[in-house]
């Protein structure tokens, strides 16, 4: 790479950087957090904003917060597409099964970490006494158990269980005595993010995911009488505005199918105030996003913390950008890529931009099309 970079910066996969903008919205996220984490109820909170708006970005943000937070527990993204560990592990209807999901990703290590640290204390209250027990002597089917696997006869024996777990309900139950063993072990709440919820729309059929949202429903009503045994839930959904909309969609075709929703329940149970909104970036918090980029890149320090972009290249490149984060990074990404190519190119100019950028048909705002818009 030239321009004094040692690497393009503007990749736009991970979330290992500076947050640009997002003053506001922050401010709200903390507030939010903080009145739940102190609360005594599960909260449901949503992060909505447009495809590549930073929604799994300001996820992580809330993610890397809450680990510093005394007392809160913090479980990343349970629906995520990546593979994880323990899927292999969860052969029925895995994704969508929340409760297990949450105690899978919690992870036989941390679980372990908790019941050695809630063992010494009165556990009257604790159903799955043996099975925690078992936890703690190594046995690994206890935690194959408690997500909810299908185990052999001589593998329940041990634990105490006749049968293995059934979903929804025994899921709830093992998730519960999870929180139960969190809350002896310290911990006031558990943080459980979400990320790309119309998941559940999109790839169940309404049925399933009446279903989904009526276990989440289950979990904060059933904490009620058990707040003063266990962590409650904090969860932050990440989905867009759009898709939040169809579960309202989705809500009035129950209705005239089945003559009852099932969805308003869990609805209803969301604060108003729960619902954070990801503006799009203004022409300032894009050069506020490229200069940090840039600056993560560069060797040594320039005059010009744009360099080698000028303000009327970012001004253009801003007004195809449909003031997206992830689309302003792409068209960085490309721009830097074709100057550095071309020797005699000094600095990306605003010709230089329009010319590249046309190249790939990304069309001046005129007419508006769709192309540098996918996740
Ligand atoms: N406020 C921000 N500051 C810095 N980078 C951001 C910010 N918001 C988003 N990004 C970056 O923009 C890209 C797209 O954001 P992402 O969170 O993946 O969007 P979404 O999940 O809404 O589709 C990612 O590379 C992300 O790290
Ligand atoms: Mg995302």
């Amino acid at each position: 790479m030239r321009f004094g970079l040692k690497f393009n910066p503007f990749e736009w996969a991970s979330h290992d950087h500076k947050m640009a903008n997002r003053k506001t919205e922050w401010k709200k996220i903390t507030d939010v957090l903080s009145s739940a984490y102190n609360g005594e109820t599960c909260r449901f909170v949503l992060a909505l904003g447009d495809y590549g708006m930073g929604k799994s970005f300001m996820l992580n943000q809330i993610f890397r917060a809450a680990t510093e937070s005394r007392g809160v527990l913090a479980i990343k993204d349970v629906l995520t597409e990546r593979p994880i560990p323990t899927r292999s592990l969860l052969r029925s209807s895995p994704e969508f099964d929340i409760p297990s999901r949450i105690v899978a990703n919690l992870g036989e290590v941390k679980l372990l970490d908790l019941w050695n640290r809630a063992k010494s204390r009165k556990l009257d209250h604790i159903r799955f006494r043996t099975v925690f027990e078992q936890l703690g002597a190594g046995n690994e089917s206890a935690f194959r158990f408690l997500i909810g696997e299908k185990l052999k006869h001589d593998e329940l024996e041990p634990l105490g269980m006749r049968t293995s777990l059934r979903p929804p309900d025994d899921s709830i139950r093992s998730l519960f005595e999870t929180l139960k063993i969190a809350r002896l072990a310290g911990y006031h709440s558990v943080l459980v993010l979400v990320d790309e919820f119309e998941a559940i729309m999109s790839k169940l059929g309404p049925t399933a995911a009446v279903r989904v949202l009526d276990a989440l429903r289950a979990i904060f009503d059933e904490y009620g009488p058990l707040k003063d045994q266990a962590a409650k839930i904090v969860f932050v959904f990440g989905l867009s505005a759009q898709a939040w909309d169809k579960v309202g969609d989705l809500e009035r075709t129950m209705v005239s199918r089945t003559g009852g929703g099932g969805i308003s329940p869990f609805v209803e149970r969301i604060l108003p105030s729960d619902k954070i909104v990801l503006n799009p970036f203004s022409l300032q918090n894009m050069i506020e996003l490229v200069e940090s980029r840039l600056t993560e890149a560069r060797v040594g320090s320039a005059s010009d913390k744009l360099h080698p972009f000028t303000r009327e290249a970012i001004e253009f490149a801003y007004s195809v950008s449909k003031e997206k984060p992830r689309v302003i990074l792409q068209l960085c990404y490309m721009l830097l890529e074709r100057a550095s190519e071309k020797e005699d190119v000094s600095q990306v100019s605003r010709e230089f931009a329009e010319e590249t950028l046309r190249e790939y048909n990304i069309a001046p705002p005129a007419a508006e099309e769709d192309v540098a818009d996918n996740r």
